[in-house]
């Protein structure tokens, strides 16, 4: 996948690119090169060798994606980012909009046309060293996390992480926004969605919350644009359609 066909997004389209750090098949020393200076300095400030290759893999990867969505080389793309580490293209100019997600050996690029996309993705593990943070919460999410039997707990506390993730991800404040500034529901069966958001010009209808398993026990949530007709999950190194997940 490291030089491929230039890719055509749709309007409307928005396409998530799952690879892993473990089970890549592309040669890491082709990753390197692909980063600029400031990408290598940030990859060998890492203390340990596995956050170093999945930071050079996930960078290396989203550099060679917007590579075809843009038509530039992955070299000369140029990142800038707004106050709170959301990141942007900055060369060449473009309206493709991106966003990245991480965990464990995982990786997932969210790529939209014209509109904002933030999506994340957690290994589905233990989560009770975790349940401090759900204090942080709205009321109604925790209600709802403790309405869970034990063994349902662990998949319902990543749920609701990945959906409030993406959604504050996509609005580019990441965790600047009060985690009980804004509430996500579930309804047995349908999709998440965001009942109110009390932050300054919030418009909750105006987004989509999905949630996909990039593979087994690895849950994921993308925040779309409401207009969003197709998204698409799809394997980075083969480039195979994985799941239509609408
Ligand atoms: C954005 C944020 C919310 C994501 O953090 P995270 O869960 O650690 O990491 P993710 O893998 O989901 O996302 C990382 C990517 O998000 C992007 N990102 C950074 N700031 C962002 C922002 N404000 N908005 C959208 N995306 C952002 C970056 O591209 C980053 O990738 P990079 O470091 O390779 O450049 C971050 O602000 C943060 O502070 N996270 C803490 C998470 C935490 O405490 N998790 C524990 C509970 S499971």
């Amino acid at each position: 996948m490291i030089s491929a066909p230039a890719i055509e997004l749709p309007a409307g389209a928005v396409h998530l690119w799952y690879t892993s750090a473990t089970q890549t098949r592309i040669p890491s020393d082709q990753h390197l090169p692909i980063l600029d200076e400031k990408e290598r300095c940030r990859a060998a400030r890492f203390h340990f060798d596995r956050d170093r290759e999945l930071f050079i893999l996930a960078r290396a990867s989203l550099r060679c994606l917007l590579a075809r969505y843009t038509g530039v080389d992955p070299t000369r793309i140029r990142f800038k980012q707004n106050p709170y580490g959301k990141l942007f293209i900055e060369h060449p100019a473009s309206s493709v909009r991106f966003n990245v997600a991480h965990s464990g050996d995982c990786i997932v690029h969210a790529i939209a046309q014209g509109s904002e996309v933030g999506v994340d993705i957690e290994i589905l593990r233990n989560s009770a060293e975790l349940t401090s943070i759900s204090s942080y919460f709205a009321p109604g999410e925790q209600a709802w996390l403790l309405a869970a039997g034990a063994q349902a707990r662990d998949t319902r506390f990543f749920t609701l992480w990945t959906c409030k993730e993406a959604y504050i991800k996509a609005l580019g404040q990441g965790l600047s926004k009060p985690l009980d500034s804004f509430e996500i529901s579930f309804a047995e069966g349908g999709e998440p969605k965001i009942l109110s958001d009390s932050g300054n010009n919030a418009h909750p209808g105006s987004w989509r919350l999905l949630r996909f398993e990039p593979r087994r026990n690895v849950l994921g949530c993308v925040a779309v644009d409401v207009a969003s007709t197709r998204v698409e999950l799809l394997d980075y190194d083969t480039g195979a359609l994985l799941r239509r997940i609408v």
